[in-house]
């Protein structure tokens, strides 16, 4: 059997020891020690990682690369991100949503991002940039799997159309329902939010991935209503809770019984480190609060845990470079996840979890899996998230879809700076 592609002596994420990886048709068709056979292609990983593509659990694609449309954000907080949001929105044209969403997309795709699930916010009633992001989930596909929610970013209550917005959105093609229980007008508006949104998604078979409790406030607990409604409707795997930012503040008390509820519902944690530590705590003076949801608890507790993007260069955040290795590097660091097996948990959260979370189908690097797979300048995930790995090769369906030259490092273990082609 003529094989389109080897890579030999590749470190994976779940394999420390060199294998080599044959493909053909799209999907790995062996892994093994050495493989005995030619291919059309070969690549010398010369015991570097290989990793299967990097996964963003939680973007906005509508509002990416717009920064300073129509004006900066001088205070720099959620409050006048959503002000500034909402002073873009009359402005927005399909094409413009539709092109810088196009040009992120490279970006992401050079950086070894297979896949995104992004909101988009669907209380325009032109649901502009809903037509935009079907477009471009359309375009994109040979290269990236796009995931569009439903996001009813100005509340489902509060937003007077955002329910027969949300109804449209979804008949035109959007994959997941979204919410965001924390905006609406009263604690019992965003239990009640979270309910008729479960129930919608229930009716039409989608998944759920709501903007959950993004607040300091302590008392914000719709991520046990989120958890309820999941196991009252038969949605157990099906639905995350994106950001839960107000579990870090949470009464400790409250939180031992709240996570093994959010564990028995199977409902998935999206942080956002990025956004999290830049967001939140703005009303503290010190002690200021990191925000950021309670990660390595969760994992404990046998939830799923992934991260984020969430901004790039818009209302929200000026930052931002398209790079999930950045979102894990700063998840380390303020979840203080430093020991060995913790970091290795943080690549997890950006590769195997996102993953799962998403559905994606054939997603790993076992035979039969998708041939979709990134080649880092790293050693392990460890090295990775420290170096921030330049992506030497992005393999899709066994074809190389981007490559980036290796950067020269004066930390080589062997002392010398390091060079590597990927061709061999
Ligand atoms: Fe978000």
């Amino acid at each position: 059997m003529g094989l389109d592609l080897i890579v030999r002596r590749a470190v994976t994420p779940r394999q420390a020891e060199p294998h080599d990886i044959a493909v053909t048709g799209g999907r790995i068709v062996d892994v093994a020690p050495t493989i005995d056979a030619k291919a059309a292609q070969e690549i010398d990983a010369a015991g570097r990682l290989v990793t299967p593509p990097f996964v963003d659990a939680h973007f906005h694609m509508d509002a990416t690369l717009s920064l300073g449309l129509p004006r900066f954000n001088q205070s720099g907080t959620l409050l006048e991100g959503i002000a500034l949001w909402g002073e873009l929105k009359p402005h927005l044209t399909q094409e413009a949503v539709a092109e810088r969403a196009l040009k992120y997309c490279d970006l992401a795709v050079a950086q070894g991002i297979g896949a995104i699930r992004t909101h988009v916010d669907v209380c325009d009633d032109r649901l502009l940039a809903v037509e935009a992001l079907l477009h471009v989930r359309d375009q994109v596909k040979p290269y990236l799997d796009l995931q569009l929610v439903a996001f009813p970013q100005d509340g489902f209550f509060r937003s007077p159309n955002a329910g027969a917005n949300l109804d449209r959105a979804l008949a035109m093609g959007v994959d997941v329902v979204g919410g965001i229980p924390h905006f609406e007008r009263t604690m019992a508006d965003g239990a009640a939010s979270v309910r008729a949104l479960c129930e919608i998604a229930a009716e039409r078979g989608l998944p759920v991935d709501m903007h959950c409790d993004e607040t300091d406030d302590p008392m914000s607990r719709h991520i046990e209503t989120l958890a309820a409604e999941t196991i009252r409707l038969d949605l157990q795997g099906r639905v995350a809770g994106s950001h839960l930012t107000s579990m870090h503040s949470m009464d400790n008390y409250y939180v031992s019984k709240l996570i093994p509820l959010v564990a028995e519902a199977q409902v998935a944690a999206i942080a956002n480190p990025l956004i999290n530590i830049t967001i939140q705590g703005r009303h503290d003076t010190y002690p200021k609060r990191r925000g950021m949801t309670r990660v390595p608890e969760l994992t404990a507790a046998g939830v799923t845990v992934a991260f984020g993007q969430d901004c790039v260069m818009d209302p929200w955040y000026s930052l931002g470079t398209g790079d999930m290795l950045d979102v894990a590097h700063m998840a380390v660091h303020v979840a203080q996840m430093t020991g060995r097996n913790a970091m290795r948990t943080c690549f997890d959260a950006v590769t195997y979890n996102p993953a799962q979370i998403l559905g994606l189908e054939g997603y790993g690097l076992e035979p039969g899996c998708r041939a979709d797979f990134v080649l880092l300048q790293a050693r392990d995930p460890i090295e990775a998230i420290r170096t921030r790995a330049t992506r030497l090769a992005v393999i899709r369906r066994g074809r190389v879809i981007a490559e980036t030259p290796a950067r020269i490092t004066n930390l080589a273990l062997n002392g010398r700076p390091e060079t590597f082609d990927p061709a061999g």
